[in-house]
């Protein structure tokens, strides 16, 4: 597909690779008139051109892309702020000219770029907004304080105009070890709305949403999603206006005081990531992993299979004990072993040590590198878990510097994992950590790090009093960044209490989200399930845990738990040194089997299948459909003796298919006494994707908390 701008009327018109967007910039800050599938066409604004009402403003309020409450707009304006005497609280912005370009966006597929000036000489501000269109819309702001004295800045938000039959939101709620989970919601009058003040992406509210036609499924409706890419608190709201018309507004959520904008300072928001199908979430979804693949920092190298130690050992740090868990785990056929939490300082608990990042010679007193050495010599990579923005404050590092955490002067901080947080936005905190993180990576060998963040931000206020998690965020980046540049070769890890940061701005600098501290296969189905709606699997970290998971004490067979994690970023979390002979043969057998695949289950398209809800299925197709896997889960009993046929839809309809069980050691979904669909014996079945898509697949009775493997070949 080329790329395409051009102009019809006043509108100007943004050609991507799967879908387009109009805009009008003739009235200062751009208004997106339409954004959606191709075959529309060009059009003229005059089209949606609304009429005057009585009861209404002798105007028709615009929805930009950063309303103005000046122009008439009631709802939330974008730009919030004003200056010490009051003034300049409701800018309305002038037209300062704009560039529209096929800029060279490394989509492969073309792409366009619009950047749209506007000018307040009023209220003395600036404003930029840049629209592209790649895989997906990605849209920010930039607001300058062209005065002569300090801004206020309160909000930013980049606000997307939904279309008015959008019935349903696609929502998600979560906490610890239950992350992500989606929740449908019919839009409601009035404003539907998420404020995030944790200082990461959250538990409870991740920086998603979608809306779409009453009734929207994975693979039928009209579906817009919008995710803001920060790590930091962030503002989700959907508003009905009184008109009727429908948006989307995402940005970054800013305490009072935050932002102050000195004469000629500029505020940028982080990027707002659009992502649009006329046939279901899934085609929808796509897009943001296609958004993450294009990138130059995605990973382009085999995902590692990991072995960590946290449920294996906790905080039970015993070289001999290591020295054996590393060799069961070479056995298995792991290829990275990571060693967690309790490695430095007094870290014998959480109560003590984080911040003070050196080798506990208690633990290990000839240091981490017999350990390293014997994970090397046994053919794996070594990894090591840090959580460079903490301290507690029984630690070395406290004690020497009470003063370099994020927290206001003269209250008592609140703390939480009895941890404070580290004010890496002061320059001597930075360098200090910056410093020991860069001291471990030049003295080890160490591939990758498991990057952690253990607690919320709770009044972090810097040195200045104002509140930190804006510049804290920032700071954060760029010590990733440092660190990356100085070792570009070791990857690292997002974790966040399990999967309480994950965005798409982390992940230009981290190369894997851990997705949840649940390994329970029966949560981790609708944990990945959410997680899959905004990264592609080869991110998404999933272990195998020991089969009593150690957060729900629920007890699942191999074959749940494999099936489960097989599909991410593998990793096994057990005791391996508990396991018989034949479990760990059995493990080595999913391993190697997830090395087989993993071309396929990393590369391919995700996809999730609509089934009744009883059952989850989901799977991942080849780009160019030779080749799938697909996930069949039954999640609790249903009212029926046996699923229903699985309809896969997507497939090449003209292309005969090998459909074959996967078979996966340990499962023990066979219900005695009963048949198997002949596509579960050797040799499988062949079918048309025609067929498939139409008919379906007869699934086999299934206890609950299992699932099967299906693999399709092309003939
Ligand atoms: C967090 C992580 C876990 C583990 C512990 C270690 O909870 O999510 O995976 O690393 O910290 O303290």
């Amino acid at each position: 597909m080329t790329a395409n701008p051009s102009q019809t009327g006043r509108l100007l018109h943004l050609h991507g690779p799967t879908s387009d967007v109009f805009v009008d910039v003739s009235a200062g800050v751009p208004i997106i008139v339409h954004w959606g599938g191709h075959r529309v066409g060009n059009f003229d604004a005059v089209l949606l051109d609304r009429p005057l009402v009585g009861g209404a403003a002798d105007v028709v309020p615009l929805v930009a892309v950063v309303p103005e409450h000046a122009s008439g707009f009631s709802g939330r304006p974008g730009l919030l702020g004003h200056r010490a005497d009051g003034s300049a609280g409701a800018p309305r912005f002038q037209p300062d000219g704009h560039e529209l370009t096929t800029d060279d966006l490394n989509t492969g597929d073309g792409g366009a770029r619009l950047v749209v000036r506007a000018r307040d000489e009023i209220a003395e501000l600036a404003i930029t907004v840049t629209i592209e269109l790649r895989h997906a819309l990605v849209v920010w702001a930039e607001v300058t304080n062209l005065g002569t004295d300090d801004y206020a800045l309160n909000a930013l938000t980049i606000t997307l105009p939904i279309p008015q039959h959008v019935a349903e939101l696609g929502t998600f709620t979560g906490r610890w070890t239950r992350e992500v989970h989606p929740v449908r919601v019919a839009w409601p009058h009035g404003a539907h709305s998420f404020e995030n003040r944790t200082g990461r992406t959250s538990h409870e509210h991740p920086p998603l949403i979608f809306a779409g036609t009453a009734g929207y499924s994975e693979w039928q409706g009209s579906v817009w999603g919008a995710h803001i890419a920060w790590s930091g608190n962030h503002t989700i709201l959907a508003e009905r206006l009184p008109d009727g018309r429908r948006l989307l507004q995402l940005g970054e959520l800013l305490h009072p005081g935050e932002i102050s904008l000195t004469p000629g300072e500029s505020y940028r928001t982080p990027e707002m990531v659009g992502v649009h199908s006329e046939h279901g979430l899934t085609a929808a979804t796509q897009q943001f992993h296609r958004h993450l693949r294009a990138r130059s920092t995605h990973p382009s190298t085999a995902r590692p299979v990991i072995v960590n130690t946290w449920e294996a050992v906790y905080f039970e740090h015993d070289l001999a004990t290591l020295l054996a868990l590393a060799e069961r785990a070479a056995k298995v056929g792991a290829e990275r072993f990571v060693l967690d939490d309790g490695w430095f300082g007094a870290r014998r608990d959480d109560r003590a040590g984080l911040g003070d990042w050196v080798v506990s010679t208690d633990v290990y007193p000839d240091g981490l590198t017999p350990l390293i050495d014997h994970v090397r010599q046994l053919g794996m990579e070594f990894g090591l878990w840090v959580e460079p923005e903490m301290v507690n404050p029984d630690s070395d590092l406290y004690r020497a510097h009470p003063e370099w955490t994020l927290a206001t002067a003269g209250y008592e901080p609140v703390t939480s994992r009895h941890q404070l947080v580290l004010d890496l936005t002061r320059s001597d905190a930075y360098l200090h950590v910056l410093g020991h993180i860069d001291a471990l990576l030049g003295a080890h060998d160490i591939a990758f790090l498991k990057w952690d963040m253990n607690r919320d931000h709770i009044a972090a206020s810097q040195a200045t009093g104002a509140a930190g998690t804006h510049a804290q965020t920032r700071a954060v980046y760029r010590l990733l960044d440092e660190l990356r540049s100085k070792h570009p070769l070791v990857e690292i890890e997002s974790c966040s209490s399990g999967g309480a940061r994950i965005d798409h701005e982390i992940l230009r600098r981290t190369q894997r989200v851990w997705a949840s501290d649940c390994n329970d296969p029966l949560e981790r189905q609708t944990i990945q399930r959410g997680i899959s709606m905004l990264i592609p699997p080869e991110l998404m970290g999933a272990h195998v845990g020991d089969r009593r998971s150690h957060t729900t004490g629920r007890q699942h067979d191999l074959g749940f738990r494999a099936a489960t994690a097989m599909f991410g970023h593998l990793g096994i979390e057990s005791n391996l040194l508990a396991l018989n002979d034949v479990e760990l043969e059995e493990l080595a057998e999913v391993v190697a089997l997830h090395r087989r695949l993993r071309p396929l289950l990393h590369g391919g398209d995700t996809v999730r299948l609509d089934t009744e809800a009883a059952y989850l299925a989901h799977g991942v197709y080849a780009a160019d459909r030779s080749e799938a896997m697909v996930s069949f889960a039954v999640m609790t009993t249903a009212f029926s003796l046996t699923p229903p046929p699985l309809l896969l839809p997507g497939l090449d309809p003209n292309r005969a298919y090998r459909v074959e069980r996967l078979d996966l050691p340990g499962a023990s979904s066979r219900q005695p006494g009963r048949t198997l669909p002949a596509w579960c014996e050797p040799g499988g079945v062949i079918a048309t994707g025609a067929a498939l898509a139409a008919v379906g697949l007869q699934i086999p009775a299934m206890n609950p908390d299992s699932a099967v493997l299906i693999h399709l070949t092309s003939r």
